[in-house]
């Protein structure tokens, strides 16, 4: 691959910046590692990847303990001061305006203030990989700072993190009967996550019959997670006595119900379907005197 372009794209990653802290025979130290991530729940494991060279490494191979101190959006004084600096020139941690130290709880290293998540670590393994080696550290001890912001690292430049993104979501007003179906469906989930099958003829889509014509809507269903959805719908269909050709790929309609003051987001995967004959249970109804069929197409 050429160099030059790798290289420039290596920079289009985003990440966050932590301060490693470590003590041991190359004295008191912190180095700053982008790549820095946590790897595991249960139990909590931390990854960072750090190069041969660095003093860190050292400390940390030798005591098997260190602290990660993700770096909060003022601190790039001293991530720059981590980063730009190594043990074996200055004694970065006694540079009395670029950190301020903090007590570890459980392990002899030392933690830096002001930072949104203090973590205490010892070593569960290392090994080298590519130009780099990884250290997993099992968390010991942590707590975080709510009222910190995270610095966010890009194209060699620090950022702030910006305002949340509220992702689209399609409003669909529908009636009371039809949302009460949806969130007892729902069962206090977030997203309610349904597959469909969406059978067009001119302009009406094919419906379950309902005896309550509010309730009338396009043959779907809850999958059972992890399993194909195209096989259980599928599946589905032909136990209800539909016998169709659905189309392999799939359309997805990101909805939010609304009635009233009451919301539930729903999520459908749809499948195009074409059908020769409708069984009895099921008929064709008007796109567009319904509101959700309206949504679906
Ligand atoms: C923003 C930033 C991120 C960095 N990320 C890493 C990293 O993920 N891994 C690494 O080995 N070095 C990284 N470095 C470089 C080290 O922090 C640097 O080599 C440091 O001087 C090592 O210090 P030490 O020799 O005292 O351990 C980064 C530097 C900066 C400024």
């Amino acid at each position: 691959m050429d160099r030059e372009i790798t290289e420039k794209s290596q920079r289009y990653f985003m990440t966050s910046v932590s301060m490693i802290t470590s003590n041991g025979s190359k004295g008191q130290n912190v180095m700053a590692a982008e790549w820095t991530m946590q790897i595991s729940y249960e139990p909590m494991l931390i990854a960072v990847f750090i190069h041969e060279s660095s003093s860190t490494l050292k400390n940390i191979l030798e005591t098997k303990q260190f602290g990660v101190n993700v770096a909060s959006e003022d601190q790039t004084n001293s991530v720059n001061i981590a980063g730009g600096y190594s043990r074996k020139e200055i004694a970065k941690l006694d540079i009395s305006n670029a950190f301020k130290l903090l007590k570890a709880k459980k392990l002899n290293i030392p933690l830096i203030r002001g930072c949104i998540i203090n973590a205490e670590c010892r070593l569960v393994l290392s090994k080298k990989i590519g130009d780099h080696v990884i250290i997993v550290g099992q968390v010991v001890y942590i707590r975080h700072d709510a009222s910190k912001k995270p610095l966010v690292y890009h194209r060699g430049k620090y950022f702030r993190i910006g305002s949340p993104i509220d992702s689209f979501r399609q409003e669909v007003k529908i009636n009371s009967d039809l949302f009460d179906l949806f969130s007892k469906c729902a069962n206090g989930k977030f997203v309610f996550k349904c597959v469909g099958a969406l059978i067009k003829s001119k302009n009406t889509l094919l419906v379950i019959r309902d005896t309550e014509p509010s309730l009338e809507i396009i043959p779907y269903f809850e999958p059972t997670r992890g399993h194909d959805y195209y096989d259980s719908l599928k599946r589905h269909l032909k136990k209800s006595g539909l016998l169709l050709t659905l189309k392999p790929k799939p359309f997805l309609k990101r909805l939010i119900f609304k009635n009233d003051q009451r919301i539930q987001r729903v999520n459908f995967i749809l499948f195009h379907g074409a059908i020769k004959k409708i069984p009895s249970n099921f008929k064709w109804k008007l796109i567009k005197q319904n509101s959700l069929l309206r949504a679906l197409i």
